[in-house]
């Protein structure tokens, strides 16, 4: 069992002084989140409710956790990626009332999983989790506690696709909200978040330029589409590698280059990975690939770039800069992982993650959601549940209003024209 970060650092206060200000930058530019937790101290919804989290530690998540706090929730939080905590974050975050922050930067499989563990000792009455492993090690290891459990809510594509699949198996046995698949969430954050912040991260992670580059970007989903925009933005040709027809069409039409990765693998000069699936890159493509390529993975885990296949064709490895393993073939090529093949705008040294405004959308949806558990949870049974759309909606209007934008509504006339089916030509 692992202890609190606080427990675990030397200089406490300096750290929790850094984590501290970072947090203070970021409610500055989350509205949604500074509203809600307006809301959640005048109300106290979640008074009595004991939530466990897993997600990415850093200043956006910790906004996150301190509102569902200040709403009366007693929180335990961990990292749900080895390498993406803030360690002063967490530090800042285990200082806060009702918060105790296990997430520490570095940590190895076992004492990620004891977190995790730490975490469940809390006994939640709510969990939140980015990749579903909270969920999973419930079910697994503590399936006593389901009967307490109201629900919980699922931060990311790969975490609702794992709990759709427990679903379909007759295994998950408490409601989850996929707030991944809400548009406040998706068109946002899986967009322009990943796009936005793996270029960043890349960028800033290896001082290269994008223009003029080659990037292949596979898998032409939400996320690939905004790293294939982004890039194309910065001047780069882009190719994109797909297995499904129709996102593989819906690229091409884009105007961008599709092939297979078998081809694409000699013509890129930077590869980055978004399917959610595993070993897109594998040896093959490290054979004909071209000295100096950059290899980076957007995708929840760190299964997409086959490394031990890697590793076993070069004769030698080295650290060329903080956040980049270079790879050394036997003919002199060298082939550079960035972050060790973890989400590259999450991992790499540097990394901040999504952009703060993006992450106000998905967290402000993921506080309307448990305040729904909270409210009404015995409405839903077990099993992977849309965000109600009465609550996205609720979302984006905060968002505008703080934004300062005025829209439209419907007529009444318009909105009885919509709702028929006996007006035609
Ligand atoms: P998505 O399901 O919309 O898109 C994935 C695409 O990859 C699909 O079009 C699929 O056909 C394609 N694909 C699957 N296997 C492939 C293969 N072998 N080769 C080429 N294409 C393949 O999923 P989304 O929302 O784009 O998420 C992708 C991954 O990114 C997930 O693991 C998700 O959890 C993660 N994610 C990462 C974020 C970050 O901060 N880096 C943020 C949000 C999601």
């Amino acid at each position: 069992m692992t202890t609190p970060i606080s427990e675990r650092l030397d200089d406490l206060d300096e750290a929790r002084d850094s984590g501290r200000r970072k947090m203070d930058w970021a409610i500055q530019h989350m509205p949604i989140c500074g509203a809600l937790r307006e809301q959640f101290e005048a109300d106290q919804p979640f008074d009595g409710e004991r939530i466990g989290m897993a997600m990415h530690v850093e200043a956006k998540t910790a906004v996150l956790t301190e509102i569902l706090a200040a709403g009366g929730a007693e929180v335990a939080i961990t990292g749900c990626n080895p390498l993406s905590t803030h360690d002063d974050v967490s530090a800042a975050l285990d200082a806060v009332d009702g918060v105790t922050s296990y997430a520490e930067r570095g940590v190895d499989d076992e004492e990620y999983y004891a977190a995790i563990e730490a975490v469940i000792d809390h006994e939640p009455t709510i969990t939140v989790d980015d990749g579903m492993d909270l969920v999973a090690a419930i079910h697994e290891d503590y399936p006593e506690l389901i009967d307490t459990i109201i629900g919980g809510a699922e931060e990311t594509t790969t975490g609702v696709h794992r709990l759709r699949a427990m679903d379909e198996d007759g295994e998950l046995d408490y409601p989850v909200f996929a707030v991944n698949d809400t548009p406040m969430k998706r068109l946002f954050d899986n967009v322009h978040g990943t796009g936005e912040s793996s270029l960043a991260s890349i960028a800033m992670t290896t001082n290269l330029s994008w223009a003029g580059k080659t990037v292949v970007v596979s898998g032409y989903g939400d996320c690939g589409k905004g790293v294939a925009k982004k890039a194309s933005g910065q001047n780069a040709d882009v190719i994109v590698t797909e297995v499904e027809p129709r996102r593989a069409l819906e690229a091409h039409m884009e105007g961008y280059e599709v092939k297979p990765m078998a081809e694409a693998a000699a013509e890129g000069d930077v590869f980055i990975t978004t399917t959610g699936n595993r070993d897109v890159i594998v040896e093959e493509h490290f054979e004909t690939m071209q000295d100096g390529v950059l290899l980076a993975n957007a995708g929840h885990f760190d299964v997409e770039v086959d490394l031990d296949a890697l590793s076993d064709l070069a004769v030698d490895t080295y650290a060329a800069r903080d956040g980049v393993q270079t790879y050394e073939m036997a003919d002199g090529r060298r082939l550079n992982v960035l972050a060790e093949g973890r989400l590259v705008n999450l991992a790499t040294p540097i990394a901040l993650g999504h952009p703060v405004e993006v992450m106000d959308q998905s967290f402000g949806v993921q506080a309307v959601c448990v305040r729904e558990l909270v409210e009404n949870g015995d409405d839903y049974e077990a099993g992977v549940h849309a965000v109600p759309d009465r609550l996205d909606k609720e979302v984006a209007e905060i968002k505008l209003d703080a934004e300062g934008v005025d829209f439209d509504s419907l007529t009444d006339t318009q909105a009885e024209y919509m709702d028929s089916w006996q007006h035609g030509t």
